[in-house]
């Protein structure tokens, strides 16, 4: 069968994978390849136990694969093979030399454009699907361009917007596809090659056009926004803390207001996640880097406050516990950054669990999804944490419970036999608000929920 377009998408991880199963499933007219250095991770995606966790991704990949959909580690093939290349490698903060904890790590970027250079023999569009520094694409046409071939590349920035645990769902009906490039003819000739791709299933009035340094700085703008979101309500919660007012009913009357929408608003134990915290540095550095110092400072503070109310809901445990948790078994029910996948990358209760660990706390970690990422993320402390699927053998013998992932599961667990299993006075620290505290507290727990008064027996 000969297809109508050949793409090929470099880096198969979560944004990669689940993007290009989107495309060939809503385009069986094109030919979708995936390409990775990884081998087992590409192994993993042509077995039955894909790498990663995401609700409806399994029926999508076996609708797909072999028959639109290849996914191999044939980088060179594959770049010989395409002419719309996206790349959705990671770009994490860089852990070294000049900017080390703040900027973005471009080395794996910058070696895929040189590889792609290397194997191309024509003409092709390259598409920064990572999220990037603004100006990357200016770098990347230097590097693409400066060849002897006589091959010209366009760089267009489409940056993804999909959530972990909504991808499916949000590939398929997104709020909004962004495609910036060059306004030059050329540049606007290889937008509409690639908003041609996403017409196929997504309104047109939903596909934005724009130029290409908007299209990546918006994509580092969302994030900050959504992230900031939640620090301004977290900073909020201790003050709830502290007054009697409630953080949800807060929540609630504030977001109804239109302007201020209702997404984002709940106070947790703190954002986690690949991208919040690494992309809004990303940005301080940007701004640092031009000399915005009142900028650069503005946005940092965002994850100030977010590394300040976990540290919050350490201390509030402790303080809770009688000043001291040496030797008591607490039972961590989440491990995950949220709901819905097995990603534990930057969740909050990988630093909750180390501040427990220092505080000599005894941990059992239970998570339905997210144990594997647990153990690798605790690797150095292993010795000191158990690992239970069970959440109610989690929680036998248990001085207290810290839910800190929002699974369905927790709010359906029988707390009656939970606490008659547990050691009294027994604790339930919520540290995403979403259980029936009035309920548990008749049972006989002492709960603390956040941004809300606690419910206490003595
Ligand atoms: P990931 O780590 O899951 O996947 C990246 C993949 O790229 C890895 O499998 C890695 O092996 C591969 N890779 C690295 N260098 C390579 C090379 N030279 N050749 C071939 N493969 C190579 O990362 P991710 O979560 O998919 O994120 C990718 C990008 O998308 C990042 O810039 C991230 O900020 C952005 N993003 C992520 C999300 C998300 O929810 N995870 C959402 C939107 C945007
Ligand atoms: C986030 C953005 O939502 C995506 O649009 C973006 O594409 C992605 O980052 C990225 O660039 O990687 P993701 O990190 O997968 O997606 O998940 P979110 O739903 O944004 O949640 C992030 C963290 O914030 C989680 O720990 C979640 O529990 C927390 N959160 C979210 C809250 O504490 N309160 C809220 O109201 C919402």
């Amino acid at each position: 069968m000969t297809f109508e377009k050949n793409i090929l998408c470099i880096g198969a991880g979560y944004v990669g994978a689940p993007t290009m199963a989107m495309i060939a499933a809503k385009c069986p007219r094109y030919k979708v390849q995936v390409v990775d250095i990884d081998r087992e991770k590409i192994k993993a995606w042509n077995s039955d136990q894909l790498p990663i966790y995401e609700p409806g991704l399994d029926e999508l990949v076996k609708k797909t694969r072999g028959r639109n959909l290849f996914l191999s580690a044939e980088i060179e093939r594959g770049i010989q093979e395409c002419d719309i290349i996206f790349v959705s490698v990671n770009t994490p903060t860089k852990g070294f030399g000049q900017g080390a904890g703040k900027a973005a790590d471009l080395q794996f970027w910058e070696r895929t454009a040189r590889q792609i250079l290397e194997n191309s023999a024509g003409d092709k569009i390259i598409v920064e699907k990572s999220t990037l520094p603004v100006r990357t694409a200016e770098a990347m046409e230097r590097i693409l361009n400066g060849n002897p071939k006589g091959i010209h590349f366009d760089v267009i920035s489409n940056p993804e917007f999909l959530a972990e645990g909504s991808a499916v769902k949000d590939l398929e009906s997104p709020d909004r596809v962004l495609i910036g490039s060059r306004e030059t003819p050329e540049g606007v000739k290889a937008r509409k090659a690639i908003v041609e791709i996403y017409a196929n299933w997504v309104d047109r009035d939903r596909i934005i056009e724009s130029n290409v340094w908007s299209s990546e700085l918006s994509k580092l703008t969302a994030n900050a926004f959504l992230a900031q979101r939640i620090s301004s309500i977290n900073s909020i919660s201790a003050l709830c803390e502290k007054t009697e007012a409630d953080i949800d009913e807060i929540a609630s009357a504030v977001g109804m207001d239109s302007r201020v929408g209702r997404h984002f608003l709940k106070a947790s134990v703190g954002f986690g996640g690949s991208c919040f915290k690494k992309d809004i540095l990303n940005l301080v550095y940007i701004c640092e880097g031009y000399g915005l110092i009142e900028v650069a400072q503005y946005w940092e503070w965002v994850i100030r406050i977010n590394e300040w109310q976990e540290r919050r809901f350490i201390l509030n445990m402790l303080a809770n516990l009688f000043n001291t948790m040496a030797g008591k078994k607490i039972a961590i029910l989440g491990f995950a950054f949220k709901a819905d996948t097995g990603d534990t990358r930057e969740s909050a209760a990988i630093y909750v669990t180390r501040g427990l660990i220092e505080e000599h706390a005894q941990i059992v970690i239970s998570d339905p999804k997210a144990l594997d990422n647990a153990r690798k993320d605790l690797h150095d402390v292993v010795d000191r944490v158990a690992f239970e699927p069970d959440p109610y053998k989690a929680a036998e013998g248990a001085h207290a419970l810290a839910i800190l992932t929002e699974w369905g599961l927790y709010k359906e667990l029988d707390y009656k036999r939970i606490f008659k299993s547990m050691v009294h006075p027994a604790f339930i620290f919520d540290g995403r608000n979403i259980l029936d505290h009035k309920r548990l507290f008749d049972m006989g727990f002492n709960v603390f929920p956040i941004g809300k008064t606690p419910l206490k027996h003595f």
